[in-house]
């Protein structure tokens, strides 16, 4: 979609004015409604439009103006809004012009008389682009015979704003990010046949090195040369290898602390051994994006230069049964030493994450770490779709998480951690289990499951994004589908507290 920025749009099929609550319409409005004797005053009164948030009303063929469709968009309360309501107005009109079959559309944005509070007109004017384009992803790559009308017709929105180049300079700083949310929605969209460890580490490799970012690959013989057993026993059950891989990224100074990210990435879950039942088996191809998101966000701090120093790691493999998968009793012994007893396969996302968490703070020395996971289906019945679940030995960090989370629309909620749950996996064959036997507080036995891998003095939060990864319903800024949950909320957390 081309997105631009002008004082005078070009020529396009629909022109959209902006009305705020008490439907009153901004300068653009009001000259259409010169331009055409009133027509938009008077469907405002016909429709009962009151320019409530979202509220929209299409004229169609206009008398007095070249285009198609004058479409009036409702803003509610100017002083309300802040950007993610931009980014669902943005959103909303793209959909609306694509059920219209528009290919174009002129936005009228100016100020005047607009009293904005949390933002100004071209951050709004940035941020419904924004939303415009993150919620026209599709992944349409397999369909080779999708008939023509019903594809999405929307090809270029240029909005009229006071300050262009401003809104412009804003806007593709937000398009960098865009790109890295796309990249990981490709990611979790990818179908398991196509994606398993090692392509997934080619696809790190050939977006992030021509960026400048180091990317290591270790196979299965250096897994199991550094003695990662746990990422070891998930993998050995697959026809295709486990790998983890790491991405630098050196954009600060050299004293500069590192922070690491650590994502899941469980190319498909099948359970192992103990076998997931074989209805909704399919959403386990998108157990992997935890490490997505890590890759995304990776995309864009390198691509946008951020001043800091960041290490994403990400531990693959594919859980299967077969004759050569671990099974429930077994011991082994991960990289940090301690041995783990398996008692349920299905429990694979810790496994892999406690030898990554391990060589990342051996390797890199972090003074935070966050780690992403598509953990627990517990957490989707404690927190819904609304929320992920975030688990953090710091508070600071955790109030950190969860206000970069507010500002971007992706939300967090935290839960506690509780000792009692910490003895709940201690193990009489082993130093811990992977699962407690009981179903009490699910996401906090996984996450304390990683606490014991962390070492003293490190900040660490975990983020359990099961209920989140992959959309069941359009929503704002995400169409049905993969969300690329944590590219953004991380992007915003490190450019407010690292950079
Ligand atoms: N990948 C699943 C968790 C999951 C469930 C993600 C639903 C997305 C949607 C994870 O590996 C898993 O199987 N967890 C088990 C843990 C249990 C065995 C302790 C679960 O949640 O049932
Ligand atoms: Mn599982
Ligand atoms: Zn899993």
């Amino acid at each position: 979609m081309k997105i631009s920025f002008d004082s005078k749009a070009p020529k396009s099929d629909a022109f959209v004015a902006f009305a705020t609550e008490g439907g009153k319409l901004l300068e653009g409005g009001k000259w259409a409604d010169k331009k055409t004797n009133g027509a938009l005053k008077r469907a405002m009164e016909a429709e009962s439009f009151e320019g409530k948030k979202a509220q929209t009303l299409v004229i169609a063929g206009p008398e007095g103006l070249p285009h198609r469709h004058v479409v009036i968009v409702g803003l509610g309360k100017a002083e309300d809004l802040k950007e993610t309501d931009f980014e669902k107005i943005g959103g909303t009109v793209v959909s609306l012009l694509n059920a219209r079959k528009a290919a174009s559309a002129e936005l009228s944005f100016s100020s005047e008389g607009l009293a904005l509070k949390h933002l100004d007109a071209n951050e709004a004017a940035s941020s419904m682009a924004a939303g415009a384009v993150l919620s026209s992803y599709r992944f349409d790559k397999y369909l080779t015979k999708e008939p023509k009308d019903k594809k999405p017709t929307v090809k270029a929105l240029s909005f009229t704003v006071d300050h262009p180049q401003k809104a412009k300079k804003l806007f593709d700083e937000a398009d960098t990010l865009i790109d890295g949310v796309y990249l990981t929605r490709d990611l979790v969209s990818e179908t398991p046949n196509i994606l398993y460890p090692a392509s997934f580490a080619d696809i790190i490799k050939s977006e992030l090195v021509p960026l400048g970012v180091k990317v290591k690959t270790l196979g299965m013989k250096e897994i199991q040369k550094l003695g990662m057993g746990a990422l070891e026993a998930v993998g050995q059950g697959s026809a295709r290898e486990p790998k983890l891989v790491t991405m630098e990224y050196h954009g600060g100074s050299k004293k500069d602390k590192t922070i690491c990210f650590v994502g899941k990435g469980v190319t498909f879950d099948t359970g192992g051994i103990s076998l997931k039942p074989g209805a909704g088996m399919e959403d386990m191809k998108w157990d992997m994006a935890g490490a997505a998101a890590v890759t995304g966000l990776m995309y864009a701090l390198a691509a946008r230069g951020a001043k800091v120093n960041v290490v994403g790691v990400v531990a693959l493999a594919e859980n299967m049964p077969s004759g050569n998968a671990c099974r429930p009793s077994d011991i082994v012994t991960s990289m940090s030493g301690q041995t783990i007893e398996i008692l349920n396969t299905d429990a694979e996302g810790r496994l892999i994450l406690c030898d990554a968490l391990w060589y990342a703070q051996e390797e890199f020395k972090p003074t935070h770490i966050v780690d992403l996971a598509t953990l627990t289906g517990a957490v989707i019945i404690a927190l819904g779709h609304e929320y992920a679940g975030l688990f953090s030995n710091d508070d600071g960090l955790a109030q950190q998480l969860t206000l970069a989370g507010q500002g971007v629309g992706e939300e967090l909620w935290r839960l506690p951690l509780n000792d009692a749950w910490d003895k709940a996996i201690d193990s009489p064959a082993a130093d811990i289990k992977n699962i407690s036997g009981g179903r009490d507080a699910g996401s906090a036995i996984g996450a304390h499951f990683l606490k014991r891998f962390i070492q003293p003095g490190v900040k660490w939060a975990h983020l359990d994004i099961a209920g989140v990864a992959w959309n069941n319903k359009d929503r704002t800024a995400a169409p049905k589908g993969a969300s690329a949950f944590g590219v953004r909320l991380l992007d915003r957390f490190v450019a407010e507290n690292f950079e």
